[in-house]
Parts: C-alpha cells; structure tokens; sequence
C-alpha cells in the first residue's frame, strides 16, 4: 500500500513536529510519510528540525505576498508540487480561508492546545488558550486534533485527550503539560489514523 505523503505547516518551535518525526522513526507512521515542513515564517525553529530529520523544507511568507489569496496560492503550489495527501497544521498561526480549506476536504488536520469547543475559535492560540483556561479557573484542560474547515477550530473532532489542572499552574506551566501528555501522544496518533484511512481510500477509489 502506497504511503500518504504528509505535509507539516509550521509558524514556531515545532515540538508537535518532533513529535510526529520521533513517532515515524519509531515505526508508529505506518501508513504515513512526512514528505515536506512548510512554515510562514522564516525563523521558524521547526525549518531546523525538520532539516535534522532529513525532510525537505519550504518557506512560504505572508508579507512576501500583496493579499491572503496570493499567499495561499503559493502554499498551494509547494504542496502540489510535493504530491502531498495529507496537511498537518502543527502551530500554523495562520488561518486559512474558506477558499484554501474547501479544496482539502477531510484531508487538513490540527492540534489545538484545549479541549474543543472550549476556549477556542478566533484569537485563541498558543499561550492564550491556556490563559483563558486559568482565568475561567476550569479543573480539566487539555488537547484536540480535529479536521480542519472553515470554522477556526470548529471541523470534525478526531482525537482528544484530557490534562488536569494543577495548583500553582502558570499559562507556561500549564502549556508544557499539555503538550507532554496530550498533544505529542495524540497529534501522532491521529496522523497514522487519518494516514491510514485515506491510503486505503486510494486502493478503492484509484484517487
Ligand atoms: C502548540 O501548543 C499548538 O497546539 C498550538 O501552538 C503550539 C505550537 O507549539 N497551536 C494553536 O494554538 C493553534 N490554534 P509547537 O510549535 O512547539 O508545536
């Protein structure tokens, strides 16, 4: 059976990428190939990481483009030209548009640092998620990986996976955690399922 080719769309440090490099070197990826790293941002640690991983990077910068559309053009065509099946958002802080998502049903997943629909949707990422979770004061936080369509945060859920809350929680703290326990166990996982599922569409569908 033929392996999905995977795309990871990076903005910063890239543990979540680590992780999935760490999961396919372990032999976890089995129906999935990380063929490509894309960050909109040239300083994206993760450019490194992936390059220590032997995956091929690309950098596809929003200022380097007149409007939203051109930009998602280009990220379009790098991801074409790589034959890629599968596009992991791993800390891509750019929200793509409807036009963008349309074009990969079921075929774009993220990992949000909450448990979905809690403290998500516009505005939070990174560390604010976390944040909010403190100042509403919940017991339970944790990670989703979701399918991802025109609503910021709002496709299909795939995975998630629960962390408590501890006393003396910091929004550093707390994002550590969160990251450790859920999002580089559960991002991995839900790669090889969603890997697996369309490698076998393709058997039976000659996509
Ligand atoms: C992760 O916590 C990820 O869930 C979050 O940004 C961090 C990126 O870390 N993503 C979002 O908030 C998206 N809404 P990483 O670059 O070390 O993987």
């Amino acid at each position: 059976m033929k392996k999905t080719k995977i795309a990871v769309l990076v903005s910063g440090g890239g543990t979540n990428l680590q992780a999935l490099i760490d999961f396919e070197k372990a032999g976890g990826l089995k129906h999935g190939r990380l063929c490509l790293v894309v960050a909109d941002n040239p300083n994206a640690y993760a450019l490194e990481r992936a390059k220590n991983a032997g995956i091929k990077t690309e950098v596809v910068c929003k200022k380097d483009f007149e409007n939203r559309n051109d930009f998602e053009k280009a990220l379009i065509k790098t991801l074409e030209e790589n034959g890629t099946r599968l596009i992991i958002l791993a800390g891509f802080m750019t929200i793509l548009s409807e036009n963008f998502t349309k074009r990969y049903p079921e075929r774009i997943i993220n990992v949000h640092p909450s448990l979905i629909p809690s403290f998500c949707g516009k505005g939070f990422y990174g560390l604010k998620v976390h944040e909010a979770a403190l100042e509403y004061g919940v017991k339970v936080t944790g990670a989703t990986v979701h399918f991802v369509n025109e609503i910021p945060d709002g496709g299909r859920i795939i995975l998630q996976k629960a962390v408590e809350i501890q006393e003396g929680d910091t929004p550093e703290i707390l994002q550590k955690r969160v990251m450790q326990q859920a999002e580089w166990e559960i991002l991995p996982q839900a790669a090889e399922i969603v890997s697996e599922c369309i490698a076998k569409l393709r058997i039976t569908s000659y996509e």
